[in-house]
């Protein structure tokens, strides 16, 4: 296996990154650099007409940026996005909260009691 030369991506080589979960909170900081640094960006989403993800498409040089549905949870439904990439940038990841109502609202109240 060859390791890449890792340089700060603004002074490396332009090169086809697939950042996955594109529209979250750290891969959206990913994306902007990738962009600004003049890369192209393969990002997923799982529904790429949400409007959600629109700010992805107003970044500077989001003529770089595709977007792709994917879902870690539906087999092979990466594949295409990372077809063709350098690198892979994974930051997608599923969120389950399973507690009981109660329990939910116990949480509720003190997140409610905090912020008053
Ligand atoms: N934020 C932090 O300070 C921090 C610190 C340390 C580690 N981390 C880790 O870094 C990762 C990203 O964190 P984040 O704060 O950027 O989270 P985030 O804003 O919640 O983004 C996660 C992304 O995962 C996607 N996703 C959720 N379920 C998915 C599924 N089934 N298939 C495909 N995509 C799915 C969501 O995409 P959709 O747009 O499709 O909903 C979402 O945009 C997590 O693993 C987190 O634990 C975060």
């Amino acid at each position: 296996m060859v390791t890449p030369e890792l340089k700060p991506i603004e002074t490396a080589s332009k090169y086809t990154f697939c950042v996955t979960g594109a529209a979250g909170y750290i891969a959206a900081q990913v994306v902007q650099r990738l962009l600004a640094a003049g890369h192209i960006v393969h990002g997923t989403v799982r529904n790429p007409d949400d409007s959600k993800v629109t700010f992805l498409k107003s970044l500077p040089n989001s003529e770089n940026l595709k977007l792709f549905a994917a879902d870690l949870l539906k087999e092979g439904s990466f594949d295409e996005a990372v077809r063709g990439c350098d690198y892979v940038f994974h930051t997608a990841s599923p969120f389950f909260m399973k507690v009981s109502s109660i329990t939910t609202y116990t949480l509720l109240l003190i997140s409610i009691h905090r912020v008053y």
